[in-house]
């Protein structure tokens, strides 16, 4: 027999089919070519925090799976270390698509996907947002309208920022990009203390 999906799990495959099908995309190309997955998320449709990253890699793109290449394995330990079981989080990305050579998103490319990381936000509607890395931590606060608190994030790593979802009160705390801490391993200490502040809000 057929088992009948949750209303969130059919949300986010409607969200899948789409991004598969998306031939307007400035990455569908480079996707379909090179025989990749588009990467839309992973973990608890009823995570009380979300995790957005910035784009997939080449482990994401080959497997449809976010952050499990090297930056996945540092965030791993962030989650162990303040026992955060990866299974009760949610892990996306703004962009749903591999850039060429891990490049920076375009402004192009945010564009394009915003709109679901937002359908995703809406579906999940978590109490906590943490944005890895700064594309994401400009999108996210730019989203919630506080486009005005805005700082760089070597100032606003580890800060708390209330704002308005539609569905109640949501948090929000950027982070460093894991990746950063592969090649500067002492952000990796400060990646620790700014976990400890995501476990003490939810
Ligand atoms: N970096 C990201 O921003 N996202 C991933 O999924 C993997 C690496």
């Amino acid at each position: 027999t057929l088992k009948a999906m949750s209303p969130k799990t059919d949300q986010m495959k409607a969200i899948r089919d789409e991004v598969l099908a998306l031939k307007e995309s400035p990455l569908y190309e480079y996707r379909t070519s090179n025989k990749y997955f588009p990467v839309i998320g992973e973990g608890s449709h009823d995570a009380r925090i979300m995790f957005v990253g910035e784009a997939p890699g080449r482990n994401e793109a080959k497997t449809g799976r976010p952050f499990c290449g090297a930056a996945g394995k540092i965030l791993d330990e962030l989650l162990e270390t303040v026992s955060i079981p990866r299974t009760e989080v949610y892990i996306t990305n703004i962009v749903k698509d591999r850039p060429p050579e891990n490049r920076d998103p375009l402004p192009s490319e945010i564009e394009i996907y915003g709109p679901f990381l937002d359908r995703q936000i809406e579906i999940i509607q978590p109490k906590v947002i943490a944005t890895l890395g700064r594309y994401s931590m400009v999108y996210i606060m730019k989203k919630f309208d506080l486009e005005f608190e805005l700082e760089p994030i070597s100032a606003a790593h580890g800060k708390k920022y209330t704002a308005k979802a539609s569905y109640g009160d949501i948090q929000i705390v950027p982070l460093y990009h894991p990746a950063a801490a592969i090649y500067n391993r002492s952000l990796i200490e400060t990646l620790k203390i700014d976990f400890k502040v995501l476990k003490d809000i939810i």
